[in-house]
């Protein structure tokens, strides 16, 4: 159910339109820039004068006073250039949170064409340990991931691990060089498996020989080599185990563990589709594909290296290839930094020339970078990148000193207390990257971020928590919900707000921004407030009054709660502060 205020507005005023043989295209209203004049605003007239070269005011009027007719309007009026101003009445707007509240999906609709999408956030590399800069793909992506299904879509979400590049190569090489062979390898925890590979980093920084090593391990690799692909194996399958706590530390789903690897037959097979087409070419030794025919000239792509190995570029086509044929995907979105922004272009154009993703919608999301104070990407206080678990583990610090000890209330315990630390501080983590847009990149705020204040993550659970409190209180008074009626403003203004659910839901899913969601929780937490404030329910005027507010402080508490959820971020039903 779709409960939009302005959808049933413009209905009627598409018929006014119609009537007064106006173009309907014009019939539109928004959210009024003016809440003190007017809930919506409709300009059509202005863009209609211009049109017929007639006056503004006089089609305004001619709208305005047919409007006024209908049975929702409370008042109708134009100003300025014709402007036309609607303020709705309260009993149109009290009976549309009545539906609402019977709502499961509180009044938000679906999309009108559901399709599969086929998501690919995370995308850390294997033998790495994961840190700050691998928070954004996987906790921007998991709150699209929530998006897609809510709205009605079928989504797969894939980690795409990278395990196939030289990386690979590279500590293989290490580990030789250490041991004299790979013998010893199974016996490697992640930790030493880390240590190889910033070994490897070093060498390979300094020294081509060791860099043309790496490279020619890797292709025998990729080649099949047993000996090589069985010492891998275990790298891969540590890593994953790291890879695998981490990302259920920060609660980020994924539907499918595949990486790069997984790709490496189809890898083959576009080789020869585009060998077939007459669209690659030998480059010095290397095998590629041109793109210059494109509007923007870019740098060919690489397919096959000069040494047999298969490059990044490669693997991404060809797992396009399998997410189109064997998962069906009719959309494919992926979330990383813009350092890959001109992979993507020549992946996507590729893909095209290749043909083996017809009608399919591919994107790619790209964020801006988490930052320290000094508005360079977070570092640790001794220069170094900060990884993931410790900045976690700086987050329940941080939590740990607004709550109880455990013991100290009753029913938390240890195990009690330490899930809510983690709720609390997975959600100040996330809000604190989703509340920014997309692609800009912000300060990891590492004195603010977790406080039950501000436009925090805790904040918003922290207003959630509070209705259950007096959720809780009025059970035990008896008092249970009736029927709406707004009798004062600040009733009206939650109202409204509650109702522009669906558009905020919508707006977030196409235009793939979650801070869209973040802005809105924070508003309505706010506003609910305020209404709480002026607004007693225990000890309202009227008992039909105290069963009205009840109800939208339980609808208030459902949306904050679906709006969280959205973000990848639970909602304790408690807090453990003052006031619950
Ligand atoms: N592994 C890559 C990196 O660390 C990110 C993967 C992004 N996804 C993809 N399909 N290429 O840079």
């Amino acid at each position: 159910m779709n409960l939009l205020l302005e959808n049933k507005i413009n209905e009627v005023l598409a018929d006014i339109f119609k009537s007064l043989e106006l173009d309907e295209k014009f019939a539109v209203v928004k959210v009024s820039d003016r809440a003190d004049l007017s809930d919506f605003q409709c300009n059509g007239a202005l863009a209609l004068a211009k049109i017929a070269h007639k006056n503004p005011r006089d089609i305004a009027s001619a709208i305005a006073a047919k409007l006024a007719d209908c049975d929702f309007c409370e008042s109708v009026s134009f100003d300025g250039p014709g402007f036309i101003n609607i303020k709705l009445k309260n009993e149109f707007i009290a009976q549309s949170i009545d539906k609402m509240a019977e709502d499961e999906r509180s009044g938000c609709g679906t999309v009108d064409n559901p399709h599969k999408v086929v998501l690919d956030y995370g995308g850390p590399n294997v033998a790495k340990e994961m840190h700050v800069g691998h928070l954004r793909s996987g906790v921007i992506g998991e709150s699209i991931r929530r998006l897609e299904l809510f709205v009605g879509n079928r989504v797969i979400s894939d980690v795409h691990l990278g395990d196939w590049g030289t990386p690979m190569g590279m500590i293989l090489a290490e580990i030789i060089k250490h041991d004299g062979n790979l013998e010893k390898v199974e016996t490697y925890n992640i930790e030493q498996i880390t240590e190889f590979y910033k070994a490897a980093n070093v060498r390979c920084k300094e020294d081509e020989a060791a860099r043309e090593d790496a490279r020619k391990i890797t292709a025998a690799l990729q080649d099949g080599n047993p000996e090589y692909r069985k010492a891998w194996q275990h790298l891969r399958v540590e890593s994953f185990k790291a890879i695998k706590a981490n990302y259920k530390e920060l609660d980020v789903h994924f539907d499918l563990w595949l990486g790069e690897s997984d790709a490496h037959e189809t890898c083959r097979e576009i080789v020869k589709i585009a060998r077939d087409k007459g669209i690659s070419e030998v480059d010095e030794g290397a095998e590629i594909i041109r793109l210059e025919e494109s509007n923007k000239p870019k740098p060919p792509v690489i397919m096959v290296k000069s040494d047999g190995g298969f490059g990044y570029q490669l693997t991404d086509i060809a797992t396009i290839k399998m997410r189109v044929d064997d998962l069906k995907a009719s959309e494919i979105v992926y979330f990383t930094d813009s350092r890959q922004m001109l992979h993507f272009e020549q992946v996507f154009e590729a893909a095209e020339k290749l043909g083996i993703a017809p009608q399919v919608k591919m994107q790619h999301i790209v964020f801006g970078t988490v930052n320290g104070a000094d508005g360079k990407p977070f570092k640790t206080r001794d220069g170094g990148v900060m990884d993931l678990k410790t900045l976690i583990e700086i987050s329940k610090d941080k939590v740990r000193q607004s709550l109880p000890k455990a013991g100290e209330v009753e029913g938390y315990g240890e195990k009690e207390i330490e899930k809510l630390t983690w709720q609390i501080a997975i959600a100040a983590i996330k809000f604190q990257d989703l509340k920014n847009t997309i692609s800009s990149g912000y300060v990891f705020e590492l004195d603010d971020f977790a406080k039950f204040e501000g436009k925090t993550g805790p904040y918003i659970q922290y207003a959630v928590a509070r209705i259950n409190s007096i959720l809780r209180k009025a059970k035990a008074q008896g008092l249970s919900e009736g029927k709406v009626i707004l009798t004062a403003p600040e009733e009206r203004v939650l109202a409204l707000k509650l109702l522009q659910i669906h558009n905020v839901v919508m707006r977030t899913h196409t235009e793939k921004e979650p801070s869209i969601i973040a802005d809105y929780a924070y508003n309505l937490a706010q506003i609910f407030s305020s209404f709480y404030n002026a607004c007693s329910i225990m000890n309202a005027e009227a008992a039909e009054l105290a069963s009205s507010r009840l109800k939208l402080a339980k609808l208030v508490r459902d949306v904050l709660t679906l709006m969280l959820d959205l973000l990848g971020i639970e909602a304790p039903e408690v807090m453990l502060k003052a006031e619950n």
